[in-house]
């Protein structure tokens, strides 16, 4: 088994490392030294000769959130563009103080800077080669959405009539529009954004409808300073009257873990009422339609994650169009593995293994070979 002992830097008490240090346990090792985000952010971190570090999420702490953001009440959905160039300044940090410790990365930071910004994300799959929406903010010559006048100007063009407008540096749905104009000029969004009479953003776990122009306006103009990112509204298929999509987990560049997200509105966040759908039959209508689940759904996935070399695991969101014959990536998430319960596909070697253990598996490969080794394993969810 290999000697190098595992560092993490995440939130000590959040669901992630401690996800992670059960198959850690489970794997027979000795946990992994936690390295807060808090500490980080102090600039007290500090990494130890040679340790193998996982770069965690710096959510789940409403006090790293607020050094991150620079807002008091995490429920706020502003300062996006202040969170990413402190999270990347913060990531670039671990960066030098692994290296001079003599450690391995299991992050890239350069992966995590485009990953975390929505257009250049895009840009990055589309150079690829890889399906994307249609989006006219994220080429290198395309011009800044600075507010509600250039996003009334996009809705205007064909093919983005129904479009997503979503801040640049957001996850978990926050700031995320999904616009439609219809006759008369007419418009409606679809979002999780809640904007109080004070003109105050929060994020809500309800998906509300606004359909004043002035209310809408004043929601991207207020999301704009922290950047935008635009793309066409793709009609995505559905599972029993729900809209669909996948989030596609690939570990070492193979896709592992695959969950249906089925929703009643757009926006299939497992927190906005999402609700985890039936793989099976997701696989069953991509056949049906005469396409290849591995070919079509799987391998896309492994080409978008093969963008990010130097990250051991990410999250694909993979978006199924109507009638599950074709599939577009949405985005590629970082820290998309918090998929408690979930086992690897059947014929992966993760599977029977939850993500972190199927992540431990990849990185310490000479355990798998230890016939007494115990084996993170978990029920089927
Ligand atoms: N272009 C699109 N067409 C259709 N649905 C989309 C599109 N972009 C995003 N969605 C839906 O909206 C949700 C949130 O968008 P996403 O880009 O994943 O943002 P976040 O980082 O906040 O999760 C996803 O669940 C996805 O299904
Ligand atoms: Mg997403």
């Amino acid at each position: 088994m290999s000697a190098a002992p595992l560092a993490v830097v995440g939130n000590p008490a959040g669901r992630r490392v401690t996800l992670f240090q059960e198959a850690v346990r489970a794997r027979g090792l000795p946990p992994a030294r936690v390295v807060a985000w808090r500490e980080v952010l102090d600039g007290g971190a500090v990494f130890h000769a040679g340790e193998t570090v996982r770069i965690d999420s710096p959510g789940e702490d409403p006090e790293v959130e607020r050094l991150l953001r620079g807002v008091s009440d995490p429920t706020r959905v502003e300062g996006t563009g202040r969170w990413y160039r402190r999270f990347t300044e913060a990531v670039d940090a671990v960066a030098g103080a692994v290296a001079e410790a003599g450690g391995r990365l299991l992050t890239g930071p350069a992966d995590l800077r485009v990953l975390f910004d929505k257009r250049r994300c895009h840009q990055v799959l589309e150079r690829a080669g890889l399906p994307v929406p249609p989006s006219p903010t994220s080429g290198p010559a395309a011009p800044p959405v600075r507010g509600w006048a250039d996003v009334r100007e996009l809705l205007a063009r064909p093919g983005l009539r129904r479009m997503f407008v979503k801040l640049a540096h957001g996850s978990s749905a926050s700031g995320v529009l999904a616009l439609e104009s219809g006759p008369g000029g007419r418009v409606r969004a679809t979002t999780s954004v809640e904007r109080l009479p004070s003109g105050a953003l929060h994020n809500s776990l309800h998906v509300r409808r606004y359909e004043d122009e002035r209310v809408i306006g004043a929601v991207v103009d207020a999301l704009a300073p922290d950047g935008l990112h635009v793309e066409r509204w793709l009609p995505k298929a559905s599972q029993r009257g729900r809209s669909a999509d996948l989030r596609v987990v690939t570990v070492a560049g193979r896709a592992t873990h695959a969950v249906v997200r089925t929703a009643p509105g757009p926006m299939t966040n497992l927190h906005l009422g999402g609700a985890r759908g039936d793989l099976d039959a997701a696989v069953a209508a991509v056949g049906a339609a005469g396409g290849s689940w591995e070919h079509d759904a799987l391998a896309v996935c492994e080409r978008a994650a093969a963008a990010f070399p130097a990250t051991l695991c990410v999250g694909v969101d993979l978006l199924p169009a109507t009638g599950w014959r074709r599939f577009a990536v949405g985005e590629v998430n970082a820290f998309g593995d918090l998929l408690p319960g979930l086992t690897g596909l059947p014929g992966t070697t993760a599977a029977g293994l939850d993500t972190y253990a199927a992540q431990l598996d990849a990185v310490l490969p000479s355990a798998r070979q230890d016939p007494h080794a115990p084996r993170a394993t978990c029920p089927r969810p």
